[in-house]
């Protein structure tokens, strides 16, 4: 068990330049935030501090620029959504957050005010956990809050190096409502468990996968995920993404797993990734060359809808097709129904990661599952090894 915030007393908030990890890595879209999931996620803490007269400084990471500023991946669209979102004065510096001006904005910060610091990826040293990098960030408040639950996946300097540095460090709201959620997965559950997995961060998703194995009644895979499967099980996928590097392990999982791993039987392909004209059902053992396999076909639609509705306890991370083209989204949003359908019949439902959290969200179905994750790959994780750096750093309660 870590500490929380709140555990802390009025005394040790009111006042106080309180540095917050939150994970703003969201999708962007014409100059704009597309999906405001994690940032009205972060909203409960932010609040919990202004109200008790404490200043929030926030860092977050956009993006994977690789250790220099990128103005694609800057967070300046993502302070005038906050603004938005939490009706507050969002402060917004452009220059490193490691900065002098950085560090004298949090002391210039007002009661009722927010301060978001500029990417933290754009600084040398942050994924790699610099000691000196993590010190400087330090400086910016007087206790930390870990509330980035989609990052605690990651130990860098914005989330391990700095919760050893700066004392109390402890989890916010967002980390504890997620860590009951999934806690209660990894407990005693209802069964059948259903675990559906889909997405294209295939090479760490498929490490998680063994530790499923044992666990879960069914897998069903979709999405580019399916791709890497079906070409280990044989098959010729054209042109779609498939991941070489993970197909052993894709093939041992097959190996042990067998019969409790569900592929697609059929899918939509198509030449043209962009609008899909030309988008059409195979089986899936019979892609064509020069087509990719973008959405799971109708038939696996039934049969994936159908094992979900034998669920009582279900988990989904990663969607089943490039469903942010709409052609292609068909099979993610039959799932999004099915679950919200599952979980009216009784059955315990989470749905983890950015790209299904925004799938369900768009489908209008956020409210109908009992949990949505604002993590993906950190859920994954946290639900394989019931732990996480970026929690693991935090105080002992
Ligand atoms: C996520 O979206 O999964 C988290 O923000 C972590 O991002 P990353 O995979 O680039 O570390």
């Amino acid at each position: 068990m870590r500490r929380t915030l709140r555990q802390l007393t009025g005394a040790e908030l009111s006042g106080r330049r309180v540095l917050v990890r939150v994970d703003y890595n969201v999708p962007l879209a014409e100059g704009g935030v597309r999906d405001l999931t994690r940032i009205q996620a972060s909203l409960p803490t932010l609040e919990y501090l202004i109200e008790r007269d404490a200043r929030p400084v926030l860092l977050s990471h956009l993006g994977r620029p690789g250790g220099s500023p990128d103005p694609n991946c800057s967070l300046e669209p993502v302070a005038e959504a906050l603004a938005a979102a939490s009706g507050r004065k969002v402060r917004f510096i452009g220059g490193p957050a490691d900065s002098a001006a950085a560090l004298e904005a949090s002391h210039e910060l007002r009661p009722g005010e927010i301060l978001l610091l500029e990417n933290t990826r754009f600084l040398r040293g942050e994924t790699s956990n610099d000691e000196d990098l993590s010190r400087r960030l330090a400086r910016l408040g007087e206790l930390f809050v870990n509330d980035a639950f989609g990052t605690a996946h990651r130990a860098h300097a914005s989330t391990v190096g700095v919760a050893t540095r700066l004392k109390p460090a402890v989890a916010g709201l967002l980390i504890e409502l997620e860590l009951a959620a999934l806690d209660r997965l990894r407990g005693e559950i209802e069964r059948p468990f259903v675990v559906a997995l889909g997405g294209a961060k295939i090479g760490d998703k498929i490490q998680l996968l063994e530790e499923f194995l044992g666990r879960a009644d069914r897998i069903l895979i979709g999405g580019a995920m399916a791709n890497t499967f079906l070409r280990a099980r044989g098959e010729a996928m054209g042109a779609s993404l498939v991941e070489d590097d993970a197909l052993a392990t894709a093939r041992a999982n097959l190996d042990r797993a067998g019969q409790r791993i569900e592929l697609p039987v059929d899918l939509v392909v198509s030449a043209d990734r962009e609008a899909g004209e030309d988008a059409h059902v195979v089986a899936s053992s019979e892609v064509p060359p020069g087509t990719a396999a973008l959405d799971i076909g109708p038939q696996t639609r039934e049969r994936f809808r159908r094992a979900v509705l034998q669920a009582r306890t279900f988990f989904w991370n990663g969607p089943m097709g490039l469903f942010e083209i709409e052609p292609f989204a068909v099979g993610t949003n039959a799932l999004a129904r099915a679950a919200a359908e599952a979980t009216a019949g009784g059955a315990f439902t989470v749905v983890g990661g950015g790209d299904s959290a925004s799938a369900i969200r768009e489908a209008g179905l956020a409210d109908a599952v009992s949990h949505v994750s604002t993590g993906g790959g950190a859920a994954l994780e946290y639900l394989a090894h019931g732990s996480l750096p970026g929690i693991e750093a935090l105080d002992e309660a």
